[in-house]
């Protein structure tokens, strides 16, 4: 447990052996489970029940805590909400707090005493003694039930899954590194992205409440809240760098020659690149370059007719990601026929982004092709001059 602010500590699971997120993103490190304890004169509230998993490691650390009036559901998937009914349990004096849609979707998942939930709202307001339990509704990021706990006396404001990281760092507060950049960024990349525009709104929120500490419900705090503040400012941004991303599978070396000449010409042109091999890279390299990105690139040979199987996942999850980049462009190559453009852009429907060349070469690319990625490299620069 660590001590946030007089009356406040950090519950933090450490759960450092789990390999994928949502069976999706892989983790480096793994991740944590965060939940706080708030104790006022009166009363004691838990904000975040954790996860089942790891459950034994939760229970040890909150281990002297005796009484529990509230517990706090500021979301209702599996991670933060998933030991309901244990704690619920083992607290039988505890009423759960939460709002109506999170309410349903915890009775949907879960069998719990629902006599025992009470629904909040932006006008509840529960007095611990000394310390105030307020709400903030904030939803989609990224569910539709999310919200915000805040405690007033000491300005510290519990975000859930909005505004945290994968990290399992054994520390109370993120230390205003790189490494703590790079973890928010692709934690926001593969969670908050597609919700850039409720980012956007939250962020302006938070920094009308001006929380003094800012608690997400993975990874550390956040006690310099400008730190993380800013961040998201520039991710959430429409303007981009100027920057590519080259998303690339080869089995020959035909695309990838191709993709690391346009790198190179498109350097020559100011537009700095990221090129990613999507099936021995990592996936988290190509999430981060994607949130500031202007154009995205795939490369891609093509098999039984179809672009590389492991490049379909790449654009279909970008898809998925709606980053704010508002060109793309497929080069690659194939040996007889296939629809390597009309596939991807296909693919890419929902997130409807601008198609501003292809090149696609038959076999090994030919002085000719090589000319056409110089124009294509023209045009990307151009675009995001
Ligand atoms: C399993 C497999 C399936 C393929 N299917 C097609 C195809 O349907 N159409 C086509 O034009 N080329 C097909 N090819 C040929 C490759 O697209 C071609 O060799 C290309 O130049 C490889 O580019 P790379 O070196 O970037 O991998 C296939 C190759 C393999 C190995
Ligand atoms: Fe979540
Ligand atoms: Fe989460």
């Amino acid at each position: 447990m660590f001590q946030i602010a007089d009356g406040i500590s950090l519950c933090k699971v450490n759960h450092s052996e789990r390999k994928y997120f949502d069976e999706l993103v892989p983790l480096k490190t793994g991740t944590s489970y965060n939940s706080y304890i708030v104790r006022g004169t009166e009363k004691t509230a838990l904000i975040d029940a954790s996860y089942p998993q790891t459950a034994s490691e939760f229970f040890r650390q909150i281990e002297g805590l005796e009484r529990l009036d509230y517990i706090v559901a500021n979301h209702g998937e599996q991670d933060h909400s998933g030991l309901l009914p244990e704690i619920m349990r083992r607290y039988p004096n505890a009423k759960l707090l939460t709002n109506a849609k999170c309410r349903g979707l915890i009775l949907d998942a879960m069998s719990l005493d629902e006599s025992r939930v009470e629904t909040v709202d932006e006008s509840s307001s529960y007095d611990l003694g000394g310390k105030t339990l307020k709400f903030y509704m904030a939803p989609w990021v990224h569910w539709p039930d999310t919200m915000f706990t805040f405690v007033p006396e000491t300005r510290v404001l519990f975000t859930c899954d909005f505004l945290g990281a994968h990290s399992t760092l054994d520390a109370c507060f993120a230390p205003e590194d790189e490494s703590t950049l790079a973890a928010a960024k692709t934690y926001y990349a593969e969670i908050m992205m597609p919700y850039r525009a409720h980012c956007a709104k939250y962020i302006k929120l938070v920094r009308e409440i001006d929380p003094l500490v800012i608690c997400p419900s993975h990874g550390s705090a956040y006690d310099n809240p400008e730190f993380i503040l800013r961040a998201y400012e520039a991710w959430t941004a429409d303007s981009c760098k100027k920057l590519a991303a080259i998303p690339y599978v080869s089995m020959y070396g035909n695309s990838v020659k191709m993709a690391e000449y346009l790198s190179e010409k498109l350097s020559e042109r100011g537009v700095s690149t990221v090129m990613v091999d999507v099936v021995n890279g990592d996936l988290g390299e190509y999430l981060k370059a994607i949130v500031d990105a202007g154009a995205i690139v795939y490369a891609s040979s093509v098999v039984l007719a179809f672009p590389h199987p492991a490049m379909a996942n790449i654009v279909y999850l970008t898809n998925l990601l709606k980053p704010k980049a508002k060109y793309f462009a497929v080069i690659g190559s194939l040996g007889w026929g296939g629809m390597l453009v009309k596939r991807i852009t296909d693919m890419l429907a929902t997130s409807k982004p601008e198609l501003i060349g292809d090149v696609v070469a038959k076999g090994k690319p030919t002085a000719e092709d090589f000319a056409r990625l110089s124009a294509l490299a023209q045009t990307i620069a151009e675009r995001l001059a």
